[in-house]
């Protein structure tokens, strides 16, 4: 009789490196997956990988730590979805700024119907850059995205007012952002033709025009061939990512709020555009800060929307470095993998 392997009788390596390979699927900044992962017998390392960092565009670090802190949550949910509890330090070693987090077996545990949904989640999220319906997301499901978001980190919904505020500072970043040549020819590599293979973001996946928007929406800087029908996102609700601090183990939580609440809206149908833009320009983050009213620090701002059906499914996906390139396995026995 065949046996199959259960969470009982896997070794932790096994887990670990799935959890990895399930985190490749993490959504990051212009698809750069900043990220290694490096399994150990007993632990799963999460470093940052600084030569795949924006220099230009996000010279803090605060959209890599994002991105990174999505990769951490999406492996969460997949050693859960797999029978696992792990205890997660995260910038464990004080001089080490580049070890993100590291993960230790705590336990195995029952799984859960929603650690199931979310590992499915994984599978299916990607970024939909065209317009939304005009449909409106139910209250229940704008309550449960935020309430997953919350339980990583914080949410902020904005009224009207707000996103017209939000509107008329993203216009401003993104003319601020295309008067930089740095940052115009960071955006250039990541979007072309030289880009690493695997990694950036392919003109598939991005609008053949620019699309109608009440918050103007990132401006690649060239077409794309994703075609884009003529509708205006105006049931699209905003929001955005905060926190009480502005440094890198904020935004590496602030990732996994992300992550939680972005796996949540796919669970329901609703669909998440992050923009990043209005955050990294310095004046414009100062308008963010104003929004939020004393609540805190922004860390990204968020579109919401129930994908339009007239659009005829998903964009194609988004392509991922080879596993080779994001997990180091060298430290494990080759008997336990
Ligand atoms: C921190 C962060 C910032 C992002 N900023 C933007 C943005 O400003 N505009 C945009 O269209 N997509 C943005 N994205 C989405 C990424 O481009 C997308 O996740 C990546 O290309 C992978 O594609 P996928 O989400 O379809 O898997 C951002 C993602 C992250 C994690």
């Amino acid at each position: 009789m065949r046996h199959e392997a259960t969470a009982v009788d896997r070794l932790p390596a096994v887990a670990f490196t799935d959890a990895a390979t399930a985190a490749g699927n993490a959504p990051s900044i212009l698809n750069t997956q900043p990220w290694l992962w490096r399994v150990h017998p007993e632990r799963l390392d999460l470093f940052a990988t600084r030569s795949r960092q924006l220099t230009a565009g996000d010279p803090q670090g605060r959209q890599l730590m994002l991105s990174c802190g999505a990769a951490l949550h999406h492996a969460r949910i997949a050693l859960a979805a797999d029978g696992w509890s792990a205890h997660v330090a995260r910038l464990p070693e004080a001089n080490d700024p580049d070890l993100l987090a590291t993960l230790v077996m705590h336990d195995r545990t029952p799984v859960t119907m929603e650690a199931l949904r979310l590992a499915h989640a994984i599978r299916i999220r990607h970024t939909d850059r065209r317009p939304v319906s005009e449909r409106s997301i139910p209250e229940a499901g704008l309550r449960a995205i935020a309430a997953a978001a919350c339980a990583e980190g914080s949410l902020h919904i904005l009224s009207s007012d707000n996103v017209a505020d939000l509107g008329s500072a993203a216009g401003r970043a993104a003319t601020m952002e295309a008067g930089d040549p740095q940052i115009a020819a960071e955006l250039t590599y990541w979007t072309g033709r030289a880009r690493l293979s695997g990694a950036g973001l392919p003109d598939s996946v991005l609008p053949e025009h620019p699309t109608q928007t009440t918050v103007p929406s990132r401006d690649f800087g060239r077409p794309g061939t994703l075609p884009v029908g003529a509708g205006h996102d105006r049931a699209a609700v905003y929001a955005l990512l905060f926190g009480d601090g502005d440094g890198p183990q904020d935004w590496l939580r602030a990732g996994e709020a992300l992550s939680a609440a972005w796996l949540t809206a796919t669970t329901i149908g609703v669909s998440v555009v992050p923009l990043c833009g209005v955050v990294e320009v310095a004046a414009t983050w100062h308008t963010l800060r104003h929004l939020l009213a004393g609540l805190g620090h922004p860390y990204l701002a968020l579109r919401l929307g129930i994908a339009d059906p007239e659009q005829h499914g998903p964009p194609p996906r988004t392509p991922r470095l080879a596993v080779t390139q994001v997990i180091d396995t060298s430290a494990v026995p080759s008997d336990q993998l």
